[in-house]
């Protein structure tokens, strides 16, 4: 991979850029410091046939897995649940271990955003036992027992995000958390001042359809951010981006 910008040009991997990356070190004022990943299309499609999974290459997964090493949480909002149906959100115990050396949590907190709490409760998540999440929900419903263990916040109406992130940050420690979308869930964070990166693989392909693209339901409005690095991967023709929010 070489690195385009800032100039000048080098050759960079996946771990050398995570490398750069010390999000918990980083302050915010009682919230974690937020990073979010994702993959879109030419078009601006965060789908292809309802999933993120056709968009990027192993080059972005690698990327994506980096970024999870460097955070103490990671969120995601029900709607990339019950599409994605995550598992153990780092699943190479060598990355596991490497963390604990530097003073990360073993397992990064899952986070899950919820109004109706209907999750998939057979996904891997919550029948490995592994980690722990956390879910903040609108819901009175109970969840059913699970494997893994699961702490459930509840708010009233909708979820209050900057209360949710106050309570990570305050509650459970969290100085560092990825959202891995999906688009609702980011136009919320995004609107509510709670983005501090946002991490853009650019796929070199179309994807048409309906499908949402990076943000979904966020008032126009002009927000400008500030390009960190670009990234060229000659063998997928891949871009990734980072961006810092003004
Ligand atoms: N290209 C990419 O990088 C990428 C990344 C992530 C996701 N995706 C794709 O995006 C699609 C999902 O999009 P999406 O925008 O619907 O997903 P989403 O943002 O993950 O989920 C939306 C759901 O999250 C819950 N939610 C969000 N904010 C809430 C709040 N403040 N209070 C209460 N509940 C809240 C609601 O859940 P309830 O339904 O429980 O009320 C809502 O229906 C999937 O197809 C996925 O594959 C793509």
């Amino acid at each position: 991979m070489r690195r385009l910008l800032p100039e000048p040009p080098v050759e960079v991997t996946v771990p050398e850029l995570a490398a750069e990356l010390r999000p918990s070190e980083e302050s915010r004022d009682g919230r974690p410091y937020v990073l979010t990943n994702f993959v879109l299309t030419l078009d601006g499609r965060a789908t292809l046939g309802g999933v993120s999974g056709p968009l990027g290459t192993k080059r972005d997964t690698e990327m994506l897995v980096a970024l999870r090493t460097r955070v103490e949480a990671v969120m995601i909002g029900a709607g990339t649940m019950r599409k994605e149906c995550y598992g153990r959100v780092l699943a190479d115990p060598t990355k596991r271990e490497r963390r604990e050396a530097e003073g990360l949590p073993h397992d990064p907190l899952m986070v899950l955003v919820s109004g109706r709490l209907d999750l998939p409760w057979e996904a891997p998540l919550f029948t490995e036992g592994a980690g722990e999440v956390v879910i903040f929900t609108a819901s009175e419903e109970d969840p059913p027992e699970t494997a893994t263990t699961v702490e459930v916040v509840r708010h009233e109406g909708v979820v209050d995000l900057p209360a949710a992130m106050a309570h990570l940050r305050g509650e459970r420690g969290v100085r560092s958390l990825l959202c891995e979308g999906g688009p609702h869930l980011h136009a919320q964070l995004i609107q509510a001042g709670l983005v501090d990166e946002m991490f853009v693989t650019h796929a070199p392909k179309l994807a048409g359809g309906e499908g949402p693209g990076l943000v979904a339901g966020l008032p126009e409005a002009e927000r400008p951010v500030e390009l960190v690095w670009l990234v060229a991967e000659n063998e997928t023709d891949e871009l990734f981006a980072r961006y810092r929010v003004i």
